[in-house]
């Protein structure tokens, strides 16, 4: 069996602090050396990326002079022109520089907090000016780690007060930009704010333009929490929130290990993909952005090993992508899925202009209804369903 190539329809892009991730951590140094933006422009054109997304950081180093910062936003500018690159998504660093040790947004210091707007609404022009759509919000220090030490309504109201700023200056300035928060339950905090989808999707409830933000959640941020990444995807569609995502592996509940798509949960990365591609109506794709790849080359890696696992998340996506095409139109699946009445959920519990005191009158749906018959009777066939998903997914199958 062939493995696909992608393409630039295939919309993946890729953080430059993913491929540019030199191998710190917090037991040892680096292991391999930076990446030029350039370079790395040029090589996600080869691998057949579309787009590439930065932290303002990444680009150029907190601190920068005006010239300076000038000088890396042309070098990546030429690049782009040259490949045809794009930046679809921009995201502000509130969290390597020691002032955001308590968070950008939500620090208990004041001072700490008007920094970080204004490093945030600088980088929100820079985002327009390169055409990026989408900005990522992850709050990796908003938190803490001791419950005296946060009250966390006031943290929650300082979040709301900078997001609904935000939301101000990209209305005053008409930029096409929408805000994506990433949820992440701890790491680098003991407790994040927002650790969630669902945190953060009760939170966007709660802003003034709400129509605005929606989320950007990572496969590992919602596993090291131990749920379902594909059911909460699923809910942030449903809500209509899914604006952008960050996809990764990850093995358990445990530090945050950014690996390669599909190196860790494999069967929830085929629903996920199955959901993202066939999930819309009549099986068009539910979601339409990038396919963003938020992991980490592993520290054993020399630079080889960077692009070889670049070009892994984006084979193991459409591969995924092909199981989950053959799975949809195995006759098979869908009498299976017939009979484990998976449809049947999508009919409505009550009949037209139905309401309680109907219900209350139909003798069927109680008094006359056998609930004993469902003893011994009435399987679902939820396990032949899945292993029907597990043989495709082994490619054994169509
Ligand atoms: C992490 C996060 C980050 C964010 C990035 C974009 O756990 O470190 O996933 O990589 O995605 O800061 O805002
Ligand atoms: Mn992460
Ligand atoms: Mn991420």
């Amino acid at each position: 069996m062939s493995v696909p190539t992608p393409t630039r329809d295939d919309q993946f892009s890729f953080g430059l602090w993913t491929v540019g991730y030199n191998g710190t951590d917090p037991f040892g140094g680096p292991t391999r050396h930076p990446l030029d933006v350039v370079h790395v422009v040029e090589k996600l054109d080869e691998l057949g990326a579309y787009g590439l997304t930065f932290h303002d950081d990444d680009l150029f180093a907190f601190g920068s002079t005006d010239a300076e910062r000038q000088t890396m936003i042309d070098r990546l500018k030429g690049a782009l022109e040259s490949t045809g690159i794009v930046v679809p998504m921009v995201t502000t660093n509130l969290f390597s520089a020691p002032v955001f040790k308590d968070g950008g947004f939500t620090s208990n210091d004041r001072a700490v907090r008007r920094f970080a707007l204004r490093k945030v609404l600088r980088n929100i022009d820079l985002a327009a000016e390169l055409g990026a759509k989408t900005f990522v919000m992850w709050g990796g220090r908003e938190g803490s780690e001791y419950d005296a030490a946060k009250d966390i309504r006031s943290a929650l109201e300082r979040y709301r007060e900078a997001v609904n700023l935000l939301g101000d200056y990209v209305t005053d300035k008409g930029y096409d930009i929408r805000f994506a928060i990433e949820p992440k339950p701890n790491e680098p905090r003991g407790d994040i704010l927002l650790p969630t989808v669902g945190h953060a999707l009760a939170f966007i409830d709660s802003l003034e333009r709400p129509e605005l933000v929606g989320v950007n959640p990572e496969v590992g941020h919602e596993q090291m929490a131990g749920l379902n990444f594909s059911a909460g995807i699923a809910q942030a569609l449903y809500h209509g929130k899914l604006f952008h995502i960050d996809l990764n592996g990850q093995r358990g509940i445990k530090y945050d290990q950014d690996l390669v798509f599909g190196h860790g949960d494999l069967h929830n990365a085929f629903a996920l993909v199955d959901l993202l591609e066939h999930g819309g109506p009549g099986g068009a794709p539910a979601y339409t952005g990038p396919r963003h790849f938020d992991y980490k080359p592993s520290r054993t890696e020399d630079e080889t090993g960077v692009w070889d696992s670049a070009a892994a998340n984006m084979r193991t996506y459409l591969l995924l992508k092909e199981r989950a095409a053959a799975f949809r139109a195995d006759p098979e699946v869908q009498e299976a899925l017939t009979a484990s009445k998976v449809f049947e959920l999508g009919q409505p519990t009550l009949g037209e202009g139905e309401g309680h005191a109907e219900l209350l009158a139909d003798r069927t749906a109680f008094e006359d209804f056998d609930a004993d018959a469902y003893l011994g009777g009435h399987g679902f066939g939820f396990v032949r369903l899945q292993q029907l998903a597990t043989e495709h997914l082994l490619g054994a199958r169509g």
